[in-house]
């Protein structure tokens, strides 16, 4: 068959958009135990991404990994088709335009509410009526307008983790982690808060990786849901329960 060579022509070459998150090939060890062991996993942009799985494996290594905070022993991490983790090199945290929320709120205690949320826009360098008005819009979303002022020890626990999850998006990050954000609250306000943290991520639209042991938070939550065991992704459901295969999530 006579296949006509191709002449050229103005449209432009199509090129999908690569994935918000790509990690090939990840491995780790803390000492000589396998912690990680070849993940390969992509998130398209826009996606909110569950990682459950039992205690132990490796859900909050792989979260401290698209972090910055450790560094893989073999493999590659990209964000946006950009190398971030790859050999010996490495952008740092900050650079990385993440927003994150942890189990512990890890908020500075001698800083007032306004002040935690506002420190990322700080160091982007936002400034004067913009910083106030930005800090105020993200306490605003998560319900804390009328506590700026306070202190964290002044708050309780689920305010707290509000505040965490206000400065984890004040400065709209292209990509949000968080690592198991409800554990430490009792079962009603984890449920509730929940419930208004999957309308928020829903209405952000940001990229989010969340890890839970939780399979009811997954489901409440995420699009999709990656089952890590030992290290490894052994399978990723979309939400509705139908299963694809772990190489494209
Ligand atoms: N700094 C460290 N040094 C040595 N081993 C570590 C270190 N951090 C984690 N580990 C080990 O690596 C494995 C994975 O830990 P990781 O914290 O990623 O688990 P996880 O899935 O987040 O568990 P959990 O649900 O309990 O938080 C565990 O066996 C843990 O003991
Ligand atoms: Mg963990």
């Amino acid at each position: 068959m006579n296949i006509p060579a191709f002449t050229g022509g103005n449209a432009p070459p199509r090129i999908a958009s690569p994935p918000a998150i790509a990690l090939h090939q990840v491995s780790h060890f803390f000492g000589s135990t396998p912690v990680l062991n070849h993940v390969n996993l992509t998130v398209p942009k826009g996606t909110i991404l569950a990682l459950l799985g039992p205690s132990g494996c490796g859900k909050s290594t792989l979260l401290k990994m698209l972090a910055g905070l450790l560094h893989p022993a073999s493999g590659q991490i990209s964000f946006d088709g950009e190398i971030v983790a790859s050999g010996t090199f490495s952008l740092p945290p900050e650079r990385r335009n993440l927003g994150m929320a942890f189990q512990d709120y890890a908020l500075w205690p001698h800083m007032s509410v306004r002040q935690n949320v506002a420190f990322p826009l700080q160091m982007r360098g936002v400034r004067g009526a913009l910083l106030q008005e930005k800090v105020m819009a993200a306490l605003d979303r998560v319900g804390l307008a009328d506590f700026a002022s306070r202190r964290p020890s002044e708050l309780s626990g689920g305010q707290q983790q509000r505040v965490a999850l206000a400065r984890a998006i004040v400065a709209e990050p292209r990509i949000l982690l968080f690592d198991e954000p409800l554990s430490n609250l009792d079962r009603d306000l984890r449920e509730s808060l929940c419930e208004e943290m999957a309308t928020l991520l829903r209405q952000l639209g940001t990229t989010a990786v969340y890890v839970t042991h939780d399979r009811h938070e997954a489901r409440a939550l995420a699009h999709k849901i990656a089952h890590m065991d030992q290290g490894a992704i052994a399978r990723i459901d979309l939400n509705d329960a139908s299963v694809v295969s772990p190489f494209v999530a």
